[in-house]
Formats: structure tokens, C-alpha cells, sequence
């Protein structure tokens, strides 16, 4: 597979156009990784942590995902409020890296992502034992998911308070194109968010 370089000249305007572009071929193709991201933050001691998260969907505002608002991913946010995301497409040789700042969704696309949720993830948001936490014996937690399973109230509360979207705000994106068949060209750009909807955008040494 042969790609051309990518240039400034030959891209969208808005990197979200050309994360679309990647995106929606990687989700064609069923790549394993197609909706999986790495969020990284930086945690309470300021040191950088990351984990795999799936993105849910993407718009112009930016990228959405869901999680516990509790969760030790978002401790540090309020101190430093840029967190950044990668994807990696290895079969199309591309990665794209996002940086930007946490938005939290309103709380009605909250409900509704939180209904179309599996019953047990729905469950476990109401479990009172919290997400990343140590415990001493697991099956403490097996106890509480079949107390959950049975107990009505969840169902009637529907989403707790703490378990919501968040919408990332690129300021910055980063696309990486490699090549499978040489070793050259490889190419990479990096779009730069300068005002309101207007990005610039610099070619890259890859
Ligand atoms: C493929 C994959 C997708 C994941 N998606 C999510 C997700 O959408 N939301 C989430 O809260 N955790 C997700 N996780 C779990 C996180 O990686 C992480 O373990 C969890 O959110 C706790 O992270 P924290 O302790 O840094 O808060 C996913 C893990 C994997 C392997």
C-alpha cells in the first residue's frame, strides 16, 4: 500500500475534516482500534498517566467519551485543565495525537448515552464501591453487583450524577502518515488552533 505524502497544501481547513476522513476508513475496515483512544492526564502528583478509552463520537466541537466523574483520570483536571488523546491505526500506519481542554456534556446527552448503556454498566455506575479503588477482597464487589442486579433502585434513579460525558476541545492535532511498502515517504502535519475555528497548519519532520 502505497500512500502519497500528506501535505498542507492537499488537507481539509479543519483537521476534524481529516480526522473524519481517517476515521470513517478505519471504521469501514473494521480495525480493532478503530474507536479506541489513549486519554492521557496527568495525575494528582503531576506525573502523566494514560489508559484506553472508546470514543463515542466526534463532532466539530470535538471528541466525546464517557466515564465516572469520580474516577482518578479526571483528579487532576481542575489543576491542569489540557489532557491529550491518541489514536493508533497500525494497519493504515497512521496515528493522530489531540490535545486540548475537557468540556463536560450537558447533562441531557448524559441521559441519554447513559440509557443506551449495557444493564451491568448501568448498574455498576450505582455501585458504592468506586471505580479504581483497592479493595481487599473482589468478591466484596461480586456481592455488590448481584445486590445491584436485584435491587430496583437503580432503575428507578436512572444516571448518577457522577457518571457523564466529556467532550475533549482540540487546540491542537497532530497527524502521523507512514508507509508500509517504503521507508520514505512518510509524512506528518500539525495543525495548530489559533482563534476561533481558524487553524493553522505546519508540515512536520516525521
Ligand atoms: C478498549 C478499552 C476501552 C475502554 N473504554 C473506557 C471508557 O469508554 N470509559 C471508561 O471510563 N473506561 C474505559 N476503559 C477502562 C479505562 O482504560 C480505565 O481502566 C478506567 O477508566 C479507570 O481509569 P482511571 O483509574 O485512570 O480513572 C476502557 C479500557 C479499554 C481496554
Amino acid at each position: 500500500m502505497l500512500i502519497n505524502r500528506i501535505t498542507k497544501q492537499d488537507v481539509p481547513a479543519n483537521p476534524i475534516k481529516l480526522f473524519e476522513i481517517w476515521f470513517d476508513r478505519a471504521v469501514k475496515e473494521n480495525l480493532p482500534m478503530a474507536k479506541i483512544m489513549i486519554f492521557a492526564t496527568n495525575d494528582n502528583r503531576n506525573i502523566p498517566t494514560s489508559r484506553g478509552m472508546l470514543l463515542q463520537q466526534f463532532n466539530e466541537q470535538g471528541f466525546v467519551f464517557y466515564a465516572n466523574y469520580s474516577s482518578p483520570k479526571f483528579n487532576a483536571i481542575d489543576k491542569n485543565t489540557v489532557t491529550s488523546l491518541l489514536f493508533v491505526w497500525p494497519e493504515h500506519n497512521r496515528q493522530v495525537r489531540i490535545e486540548g481542554k475537557l468540556k463536560k456534556i450537558s447533562k441531557k446527552d448524559s441521559d441519554r448515552e447513559y440509557e443506551n448503556q449495557p444493564e451491568l454498566f448501568k448498574l455498576l455506575a450505582h455501585s458504592h464501591i468506586q471505580q479504581s479503588q483497592a479493595i481487599s477482597d473482589i468478591k466484596e464487589f461480586d456481592a455488590e453487583l448481584e445486590k445491584l442486579k436485584i435491587d430496583d433502585k437503580p432503575r428507578q434513579l436512572g444516571r448518577p450524577e457522577n457518571w457523564g460525558g466529556y467532550c475533549l476541545v482540540p487546540e491542537l492535532m497532530d497527524f502521523y502518515q507512514g508507509n508500509f511498502e517504503v521507508e520514505w515517504p512518510i509524512s506528518r502535519l500539525r495543525y495548530v488552533l489559533v482563534e476561533n475555528q481558524v487553524w493553522v497548519v505546519e508540515d512536520l519532520v516525521p
